[in-house]
């Protein structure tokens, strides 16, 4: 992994209080969607906040953020600002059909470049959006970031809720707090007000419970996330009187919570020899 072994030195971001990042197991479970979705219901709760795509096998927060194609450096400053946040993908940089043949060596080598050679400016949070999986890429990724905590996405189904398991094990591996479970497209409320369960719901709560890591809440299905996502205004900043909306700030209230408490673990209680 390093030529003299052991894992490569952190880099040191001393501007950025809290530096989260999103992850999953698996593709398609909503990751980047509840990135962008939680970095905006940070803001909206009164923080300065930055969002770093890194994602460089599917970047996709350009298109969710109302950015197209890639961004000439020359002319536009870098973060760039969309929506009050701070913003810069590797897709910004990156052809897609470049970004395949990467090797995890590689991703931590660019990750480190965009965290040091762009001035974030002070942030209260700066949240990542992590390629999916467990392989390489991931690893070093959380070995080269200072990283204050995970937030692991997961959808109620079975074979997402394996990979969520793998995801949550490696930040385990490499120390890094995962602060909570998200279950994402847990149910969905029809027109009659109804709730329905439309994959099994709860197995976000119950891999929580097993895995003694807080469950950080439910995100449900709704068919405006999609659209939001595509026209680059997301469901938190075009709608935010939903309840979809308040279901992504009752998370990053909840995310909040459990970093203070990861920052302050209760005491031990006195040992007397
Ligand atoms: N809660 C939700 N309700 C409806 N659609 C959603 C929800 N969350 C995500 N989606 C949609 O699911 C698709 C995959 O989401 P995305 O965030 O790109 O997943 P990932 O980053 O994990 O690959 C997108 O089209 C997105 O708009
Ligand atoms: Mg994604």
């Amino acid at each position: 992994m390093h030529p003299h072994g052991g894992p490569p030195p952190k880099i040191s971001l001393p501007g950025i209080k809290n530096i989260l990042a999103v992850a999953s197991g698996k593709g398609g479970v909503g990751k980047s969607t509840v990135a962008t979705n939680l970095a905006l219901a940070l803001r909206q709760l009164g923080h300065a906040v930055g969002l770093l795509d890194a994602d460089i096998y599917g970047p996709s927060i350009p298109i969710m953020m109302g950015v197209q194609g890639q961004v000439d450096q020359e002319t536009t400053p870098l973060p760039l600002v969309r929506h009050e946040i701070k913003l810069l993908s590797m897709g910004f940089f990156v052809k897609p059909e470049q970004a395949l043949i990467w090797r995890g060596p590689m991703v931590d080598k660019y990750l480190r470049q965009f965290l040091m050679m762009f001035d974030w400016g002070e942030l209260d949070y700066l949240v990542i959006d992590l390629p999916p999986g467990t392989g390489d890429a991931q690893l070093t990724l959380t070995q080269a970031v200072p990283l204050t905590g995970a937030v692991i996405v997961t959808t109620p189904q079975e074979v997402s809720l394996i990979d969520a398991r793998k995801g949550l094990e490696m930040f385990r591996q490499v120390r890094v707090p995962v602060l909570g479970i998200v279950e994402n497209m847990s149910y969905f409320v029809g027109e009659d007000g109804k709730r329905y369960e439309i994959f099994r719901h709860g197995g976000g709560q119950k891999l929580a419970t097993e895995s003694g890591v807080p469950f950080l809440g439910e995100i449900p299905i709704d068919s405006r996330v999609a659209e939001c996502g595509d026209t680059g205004d997301p469901i938190v900043h075009k709608h935010p009187d939903s309840p979809i909306a308040q279901s992504y700030r009752t998370l990053a209230a909840t995310v909040q919570k459990e970093l203070q408490a990861a920052a302050s673990p209760p005491e031990l209680p006195e040992v007397k020899f």
